[in-house]
């Protein structure tokens, strides 16, 4: 089996759960991260307005390329 585990996380709850998971199956494990600034108060209103009006930001990577995987973990805070 190859195996990949793909997380964002924000406070790093699902970045822990992620690697966790990714060694007890022997996955590959990658982190997809939020190019806008998430920390802090001011910025945890934001994710609540941006959250709620359901807007995109951006991401890096943009794209995964899963050829080759059998197993695919998506891991995202609620
Ligand atoms: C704007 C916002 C909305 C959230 N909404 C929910 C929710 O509806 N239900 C829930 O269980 N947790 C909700 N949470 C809590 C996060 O899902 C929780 O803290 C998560 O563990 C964060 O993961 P991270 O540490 O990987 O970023 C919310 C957090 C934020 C900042």
């Amino acid at each position: 089996m190859t195996g990949v585990v793909a997380y964002y996380s924000r406070t790093g709850k699902t970045r822990f759960v992620a690697q966790q998971l990714a060694k007890a199956l022997g996955c590959r494990v990658l982190e997809i991260s939020d190019l806008k600034k998430r920390i802090g108060w001011i910025a945890c209103l934001r994710v609540a307005r941006d959250a709620r009006g359901k807007k995109r930001t951006e991401i890096e990577p943009k794209t995964i390329d899963t050829t080759g995987y059998n197993l695919i973990c998506l891991g995202t805070p609620v």
